[in-house]
C-alpha cells in the first residue's frame, strides 16, 4: 500500500505567502496525488481554490463556529473554501484536552478530517477513543532533527499502531528524511508520515517529495 504523506509547511519563510503558492505549483506537477496532503499556513488556505486537485489541510483549527471570536480559524470557514481537514494539537500549537475533545467531536459531525498530533504513547492511548481520522505521533525532541522517529522509537510506533485499534490511522513524524524511514514506519503499522523540514527545507523540495513518494 502507498504511504500517506502529510507535508507540514509550518511557518518557514520559503513556504508562506507567495512562496507557498510556488511550492504548491511545483508539487502540483506530480501526476498521482493519491495520499499526498499539504498542510499550509492559515493565511494561505484560500490557495485551495487555485489548486483544486491538491488535498490542502490546515495546520490548526479552532473549536468555535462563526461569531465574535477574533483571530479564529473555524472549521466552517475552512470548509467554505474547500478545505477538508486540519492538523490539531501540533507540538508547536498545543491545546487542552477539553478543546481537543470538542473539536474532534465537531469534526465528525461536519465530515472534516482531523490529524490529531500527540507527543507520546500515553496520549495515543488517551485520545484514540475519540477516533479522529488520524493520530500523528511525533516525539517533540526529534522534531526538526536528523534522527528519525522510526529509527529512535520503533517499538513505540508498533505500540501506537496497536492502540489505534484499526479505527484511527496512525501517522508518525519527526526527523523523517528518507523513503526507508517511511517504509520502516509502515512495516510497524503506520499508514504514513507527517514531515516538514525533510521536504520544505531541502534545496529542491519537489525532488525530495518525488523521491519520498517513490517517483510517482
Ligand atoms: O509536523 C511535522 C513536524 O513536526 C516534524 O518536523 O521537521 O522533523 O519533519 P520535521
Amino acid at each position: 500500500m502507498e504511504p500517506e504523506i502529510f507535508i507540514n509547511f509550518k511557518h518557514y519563510d520559503n513556504a508562506v505567502g507567495k512562496n507557498s503558492e510556488k511550492l504548491l505549483n511545483d508539487f502540483n506537477s506530480i501526476r498521482n496525488q493519491n495520499g499526498l496532503y499539504y498542510c499550509i499556513s492559515p493565511t494561505d488556505l484560500w490557495l485551495q481554490k487555485s489548486f483544486p486537485s491538491l488535498k490542502i489541510f490546515g495546520q490548526h483549527v479552532d473549536s468555535n463556529s462563526y461569531g465574535a471570536y477574533t483571530g479564529s480559524i473555524s472549521m466552517e470557514s475552512m470548509i467554505d473554501i474547500g478545505i477538508k481537514g486540519s492538523l490539531l494539537n501540533h507540538s508547536e500549537k498545543r491545546i487542552g484536552s477539553t478543546t481537543i475533545e470538542e473539536t474532534v467531536k465537531k469534526s465528525k459531525k461536519l465530515d472534516f478530517e482531523i490529524v490529531l498530533c500527540v507527543e507520546d504513547l500515553h496520549e495515543v492511548e488517551k485520545y484514540s477513543n475519540l477516533e479522529p481520522t488520524y493520530i500523528a505521533y511525533e516525539p517533540p525532541e526529534l522534531i526538526g532533527g536528523n534522527v528519525s522517529v522510526s529509527s529512535a522509537k520503533p517499538e513505540i510506533i508498533a505500540q501506537a499502531a496497536k492502540a489505534c485499534n484499526g479505527k484511527t490511522k496512525l501517522l508518525v513524524g519527526a526527523g523523517v528524511k528518507t523513503r526507508k524511514d517511511i517504509e520502516v514506519s509502515m512495516d510497524l503499522g503506520a499508514s504514513g508520515v507527517l514531515i516538514a523540514s525533510g521536504i520544505i527545507r531541502n534545496t529542491k523540495p519537489i525532488n525530495m517529495l518525488v523521491s519520498l513518494s517513490n517517483n510517482r
